[in-house]
């Protein structure tokens, strides 16, 4: 059987990591300046995560929602703490698509609407409404495309007020991402977060934080969202929450009433994903890794503007975007093939640096030494 190929690939076979470094089978070593899609939280193969899950599978590695697994109460209650969300309930799923969508039907259950507010350039998920949210024809299949979604300009409060003011009755939830990801490194305003607040508010709409990518303490707090002093009603989470294993999460506001059977899911929540989650946090609180990110990001970033091949720099904490010179448009190639730096796009030209959040001081110069020394060449 081929694989069906949907991926383009970058010709490197990787075969083992360590901390925000990979190795190919040639024995290449290089720098993980983007830790598989902003999934790699905690650094590869980090020890305590590795004995947590080896000795959770020797213990029990999967039953089912149908009996009580302690480990998933324990994980609601680390989440609850570290999120700063101790009040808020958890619904456990297995990627980030999945997570948006029980949180738009959550909305549309809780409103009994079926209108989604987005925003241009919003990357929600690839499955049925999480995509039909994202803001990408191209990926949106004809049963995608049910006219449930309403894109507005991102961080246009007066473009948000108008489109409340004529059809708020109707809006179910406004789905937005603290700094959107895949849409560029482009970070929503304070004042864009807070008028969703209030309208969501004035309407009786949901908000929900699409923290997927910017959230689990990358930008320095725990969900990009709190920059702005707002809080959500529903956040969704997953890349991060664990280290590459499949785990995903709907943090909901305790005004919203769970039933039997209004969700559910096969794989969500088993221990052997609760091991991993709860390793994850474990490090997160105990190494403060969002201080980290935010030290190491409020270090990196100024040095990356400073660079005469880089045009403007985006982001919060280690959720860095980057646009390079035009003569340098081939910078994110050049990184990988010369350098052997790992690092993310954004469409059209935006280098996109997700690393581990305990990335160090050193392991940031080393970056910038690479980036140095394209100007030298
Ligand atoms: C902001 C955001 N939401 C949702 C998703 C979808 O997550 P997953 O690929 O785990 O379904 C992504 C993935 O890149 C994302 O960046």
């Amino acid at each position: 059987m081929q694989l069906f190929d949907v991926y383009p690939l970058q010709p490197i076979h990787i075969e083992r990591a360590n901390g925000a470094w990979v190795w190919d089978t040639d024995g290449r070593k290089y720098l993980d300046m983007y830790g598989g899609h902003a999934v790699i939280s905690i650094g590869h193969t980090h020890p305590h995560y590795v004995q947590r899950l080896t000795q959770q599978l020797g213990q029990i590695g999967f039953y089912s929602n149908s009996v009580h697994l302690p480990l998933q109460r324990e994980l609601a209650e680390t989440l609850g703490r570290v999120s700063g969300k101790p009040d808020y309930a958890l619904f456990l799923c297995n990627s980030g698509a999945e997570a948006n969508e029980n949180a738009l039907k959550i909305a549309s259950f809780r409103t009994g609407r079926s209108k989604v507010v987005a925003f241009k350039g919003a990357f929600h998920g690839r499955t049925s409404l999480a995509v039909e949210v994202t803001d990408n024809p191209k990926i949106q299949a004809p049963v995608n495309q049910n006219g449930h979604a309403v894109f507005l300009p991102f961080n246009d409060v007066a473009a948000l007020e108008q489109y409340f003011a004529a059809e708020g009755e109707q809006v179910a939830a406004v789905i937005v991402e603290g700094i959107q990801g895949v849409g560029g490194i482009r970070v929503a305003d304070d004042d864009f977060l807070r008028a969703i607040r209030r309208l969501c508010d004035q309407f009786g709409a949901v908000f929900v934080a699409d923290s997927v990518q910017c959230g689990y303490g990358r930008t320095g707090l725990f969900f990009a969202h709190d920059h702005a002093g707002v809080q959500a009603d529903v956040y969704t989470v997953a890349k991060g929450m664990g280290n590459g294993f499949p785990v995903a999460g709907v943090l909901i506001s305790p005004e919203f009433e769970a039933w039997h059977g209004m969700l559910g899911t096969t794989f969500g929540g088993n221990p052997l994903a609760c091991a991993a989650a709860l390793a994850v946090l474990e490090i997160i609180e105990g190494d403060s890794l969002m201080h980290n990110s935010a030290e190491i990001g409020a270090y990196l970033a100024p040095k990356i503007a400073d660079s005469p091949i880089v045009t403007e720099v985006r982001g919060r904490g280690l959720m860095i975007g980057f646009e390079p010179t035009p003569e340098w448009s081939h910078l994110r190639q050049s990184l990988l093939r010369d350098d052997a730096v790992f690092t993310g796009e954004a469409k059209p030209n935006t280098v996109r640096l997700l690393p581990t959040l305990n990335l160090t001081r050193e392991e940031a110069d080393c970056f910038l030494e690479k980036l140095r020394h394209k100007t030298e060449k």
